[in-house]
């Protein structure tokens, strides 16, 4: 049975990748990942913030936890320093044979860019950018945003001969013309999707409380009809990134139109002998329904053959809506 996939450019052993997150921050933990059978690895990410430091705001005494949150960390609060992740990739490319994915998170263009060459240096084997924000002034108009992206995207890839995939958000109005002027800017791929983190409110101490939720399987239904969408219109490269638990969840990425199939949750609650299940229950699954490679899966119920993707998603939500009874 073949399992080999191309993502990014890259010819990967198995479409399941380790998502950013701080695995690679131990090289021992990586090499298990890759023994279990991880296809590729993505680095935690390097901050904007980190190559461009913006002022250093500390918590007052009197300051509320909220307002403190308004600052950001101090350069020694990171775990990788900058001259440390650029050691780590060296490190682990120096002890694996999968690739290894750096990224980038950010989202102005500026010097930080700069910092992708040194990636590549150091043996990255792609970039993932991540554009990581919440845009909360009424001033700043969407174009706005989208037009400071693709500059990003296009410095970037100007700057390096090695891939760069980009981690989007799904609060975009046109997901698939962004998607589309991303591949257009240079990308060669899209991580679909960024999640994001949410702060909850803390009623006893009436504070503004952060948490890290691991995703939900259910999280995974937003990432298959963008990657059903997205896939008959792009070139580029589609990886899922969200909900993904169960080898199920992979067979439905790969239909949907993923090319890759990112998993971090699920590894963080199991640990890396997870990779080796998720596999076998794709293997399984795919032998008993006849396909011997993955290939033949890959889009297979993408919106290929739908005359218009948004009448049918539209006429799916009425026929939803109607089904339900009292
Ligand atoms: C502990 C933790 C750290 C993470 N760090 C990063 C990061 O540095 N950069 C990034 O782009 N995503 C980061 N993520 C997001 C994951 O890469 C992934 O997109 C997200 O967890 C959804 O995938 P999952 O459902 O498999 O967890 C992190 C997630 C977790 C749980």
């Amino acid at each position: 049975m073949n399992l080999a996939t191309d993502y990014l450019g890259l010819r990967l052993r198995n479409p399941l990748v380790v998502g950013a997150s701080p695995f690679c921050d131990d090289t021992y933990v990586a090499r298990r990942l890759e023994d279990s059978g991880a296809a590729a690895l993505v680095m935690r990410s390097l901050f904007e913030e980190q190559l461009d430091p913006p002022p250093v705001l500390r918590r007052l005494p009197g300051q509320s936890a909220t307002e403190a949150m308004e600052s950001f960390p101090d350069t020694a609060d990171y775990q990788l320093s900058p001259e440390r992740y650029l050691r780590q990739v060296e490190h682990l490319k120096s002890q694996l044979s999968i690739p290894v994915i750096a990224s980038l998170n950010g989202h102005r263009p500026g010097s930080w860019i700069g910092f992708a060459e040194r990636l590549e240096q150091a043996g990255a084997d792609a970039i993932e950018l991540n554009f990581y924000q919440v845009v909360t002034a009424p001033a700043i108009a969407a174009d706005q945003v989208e037009t400071e992206m693709l500059e990003t995207v296009g410095l970037i890839t100007g700057a390096v001969k090695i891939p760069v995939a980009v981690k989007l958000s799904p609060f975009h109005a046109s997901v698939a013309q962004l998607s589309v002027a991303l591949e257009l800017a240079g990308a060669a791929g899209i991580v679909v999707f960024n999640r994001f983190y949410q702060p909850d409110i803390n009623l006893e101490d009436v504070e503004v409380q952060s948490t890290l939720r691991l995703s939900e399987p259910s999280e995974l239904l937003l990432r298959l009809r963008w990657l059903a969408i997205l896939s008959p219109q792009l070139r580029a490269s589609l990886a899922a990134t969200g909900g993904v638990h169960a080898w199920g969840d992979v067979a439905k990425s790969i239909l949907a139109g993923a090319n890759a199939v990112h998993v971090v949750s699920v590894v963080l609650k199991h640990g890396p002998p997870v990779i080796s299940t998720l596999l076998h229950g794709l293997q399984s699954w795919m032998r008993c329904h006849g396909y011997e490679d993955v290939q033949q899966l890959c889009g297979l119920l993408n919106l290929k053959r739908c005359g218009d993707p948004a009448a049918f998603e539209r006429a799916n939500y009425i026929r939803t809506l109607q089904s339900w009874k009292v």
